[in-house]
């Protein structure tokens, strides 16, 4: 039976005794991690957020704390009152493992079911489980310490921007569309039927109205929703730290938040990140890393070799070159000892980026591979030459359009990265890419969309290309990229009335159409707005990638699966007839019928 606390109240957490001298008593609570019962002897590990000490129940305890002692179960809750000393035989494992409680009193506080995983630092269970059952989970120290390193980053952030004269100012869950361009997520209107709010993809449009407002500088620590394909390092729900400054131009946002990741580093990691990081425009990029968020632990660069091969004898080369696609490689070091097998699994890995086909040549005495006797002796100084290429090499060759040489080769140098060992750990390579285009092309209706969003500004010499060749024109927007993930990306906004109204009509919104979706905005706009910009960052990515997880989701207390479903809550799931009456909805029948999609 449950018994309660009356009379003990807990002097400390598990592992923080260390300073206290033996000999003192003390009352610890927690959870039984491990019991065993020795017969005259029972050890019990407790557990709390702080660590495990050992509680100690001997032949001089009393009768009754060892009877309860020989009930306690793993992850019961107990409370102990009892002496502090040194153990008899210490365990280097633990920091607490030269101490022991010697227990006076005892109560087992709740009782618990045997867990379905054990709640240890690496479980072997599989995520579904531990996702089915998060609070145990969490319980786990790895997963504690994982959210306490999130709390003091969230803290930490916090206080820099404060001091750096920034206001918290939130912003509305329910609201329209946002201009991000994920799908939103909708919620129905129960006073106006029909009508539905949209749950912000982010504070984009209201940061700007916070600078219309003569706020100066917002930061908020907010939640986004976007109902998009998810990956390792995407959630339907995440949460940005979000920015926007007036009268300043891009130096000025790189300049603050340069700043800021000096300090996160420097507190959170112990890591002296080199100043000014790094700056690659999004062409270099591109060009040299084949990515908008290139990875720079490692070298293997991109290597342009088009010029070397348009009379090659290949014909697979001189035909791409003919229809106008690239030629590039990329240099493997060592990469000659590759077996066969090897190879073309990276050639399989490549047709996954719609690359045709991967060619190769390894640098042993004798040059081998499928283009080997298609190379001549001069090319092949060129090749070396150029991507640094030595005896013992291998060169991996893509041709292609170029936009598929670019993003196939930029996957495989960093799939060929891991597979041979070649990133460093403990490395935090930042950099911040620049000049991203303002549009592209959308190949199936040939329409301009904004790759940032609508209110980013296109740079002052490019605006003229507006007219004559939009997809040339580069915007003031930039990203922080952290070894080959995108942390944040932000832009210097449009806030001349004209150009915003250019740029909608650009991205094929009329006047009526801008007006509808983003009216309330625009109509601000005539009020006096300072010119502004600003970046956010995904706080989530920027936990994991400082804690060395793999997902977003090992940062997230609950988090939601693949399908955007939770496992515990069961959430999305079916509502009551009465919830759908008076938000005026009926379901068509869906196909398999709701109940069997969860
Ligand atoms: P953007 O859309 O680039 O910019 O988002 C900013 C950052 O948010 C993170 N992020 C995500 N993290 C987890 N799951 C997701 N589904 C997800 N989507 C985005 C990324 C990304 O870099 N309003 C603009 C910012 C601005 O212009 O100031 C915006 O939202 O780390
Ligand atoms: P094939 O002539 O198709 O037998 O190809 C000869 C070699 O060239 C094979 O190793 C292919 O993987 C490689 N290859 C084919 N197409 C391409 C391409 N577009 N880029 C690079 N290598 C290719």
């Amino acid at each position: 039976m449950a018994e309660n606390m009356y009379g003990l109240k807990r002097t400390h957490l598990c592992a923080d005794i260390l300073d206290v001298a033996t000999g003192t008593e003390l009352v610890l609570t927690g959870w039984c991690h491990k019991q065993r019962d020795l017969g005259g002897l029972i050890f019990i590990t407790l557990r709390d957020r702080s660590g495990e000490i050992q509680l100690l129940i001997d032949e001089s305890c009393p009768e009754a704390v060892r009877q309860k002692g020989a009930q306690v179960r793993s992850e019961y809750v107990v409370a102990a009152r009892g002496v502090l000393q040194h153990r008899a035989s210490a365990n280097p494992a633990m920091p607490t493992g030269h101490l022991e409680l010697l227990v006076q009193e005892l109560r087992i506080l709740s009782e618990a079911k045997t867990p379905p995983f054990y709640i240890e630092e690496k479980v072997e269970a599989n995520e579904a489980l531990r996702l089915k059952y998060r609070y145990l989970d969490l319980r786990r120290p790895d997963m504690q310490r994982k959210l306490m390193l999130r709390h003091r980053i969230t803290k930490l952030t916090r206080d820099f921007f404060d001091t750096a004269g920034f206001y918290e100012i939130e912003t509305p869950m329910l609201s329209r569309s946002t201009p991000e361009g994920a799908r939103d997520y909708l919620v129905p209107s129960r006073v106006f039927p029909g009508r539905f709010f949209a749950l912000p993809q982010s504070p984009q449009l209201f940061k700007q109205l916070l600078m219309v407002s003569g706020y100066d500088r917002y930061m908020q620590i907010v939640r986004c929703f976007r109902d998009e394909d998810l990956r390792a390092d995407r959630q339907p729900e995440f949460t940005q730290i979000d920015l926007e400054m007036s009268f300043v131009d891009a130096e000025d946002v790189m300049a603050v938040n340069e700043a800021f990741l000096q300090r996160l580093f420097r507190d959170v990691m112990a890591v002296e990140i080199p100043m000014p990081i790094r700056r690659l425009t999004y062409a270099e990029a591109m060009r040299r890393f084949g990515s908008d968020k290139p990875d720079l632990r490692f070298a293997m660069e991109l290597v342009d070799a088009t010029d070397l091969f348009a009379d090659s004898s290949f014909r697979v080369f001189s035909s791409v070159i003919a229809s106008g696609g690239s030629i590039k490689l990329i240099a493997v070091p060592g990469g000659a000892a590759m077996t066969r097998k090897e190879i073309d699994s990276l050639a399989d890995y490549v047709k996954t980026y719609r690359a045709q086909g991967l060619a190769w040549l390894a640098l042993d005495h004798e040059p081998r591979g499928p283009v080997s006797r298609f190379i001549t002796e001069p090319q092949l100084e060129q090749l070396c030459q150029r991507s640094g290429a030595n005896q013992g090499d291998l060169l991996l060759f893509i041709a292609d359009r170029k936009d598929i040489v670019a993003t196939a080769l930029g996957e495989l140098r960093c799939e060929v990265a891991r597979r041979r060992g070649l990133i460093p750990s403990d490395v935090y390579s930042l950099v911040w890419v620049t000049e991203f285009p303002l549009l592209e092309k959308d190949e199936e209706n040939g329409r301009y969309v904004a790759i940032h969003h609508p209110f980013t500004s296109p740079m002052d010499e490019d605006i003229a290309l507006l007219e004559t060749d939009p997809v040339a024109v580069r915007a003031k927007a930039y990203d922080i990229v952290l070894n080959g993930t995108e942390l944040g990306g932000g832009s210097i906004r449009i806030h001349d009335q004209n150009l915003q109204q250019k740029m909608f009509s650009l991205l094929g919104l009329s006047h009526e159409e801008a007006w509808r979706r983003f009216g309330w905005l625009l109509e601000a706009f005539k009020y006096g707005v300072p010119p502004h910009g600003g970046l956010a960052y995904g706080l989530d990515r920027i936990v994991m990638l400082l804690t060395g997880s793999e997902s977003i989701r090992d940062v997230i207390a609950f988090p939601k699966v693949q399908t955007s479903a939770c496992l515990m809550t069961e959430a999305p799931n079916i509502v009551d007839q009465k919830q759908l009456d008076e938000l005026y909805l009926d379901l068509r029948q869906v196909e398999g019928n709701r109940d069997d999609q969860q």
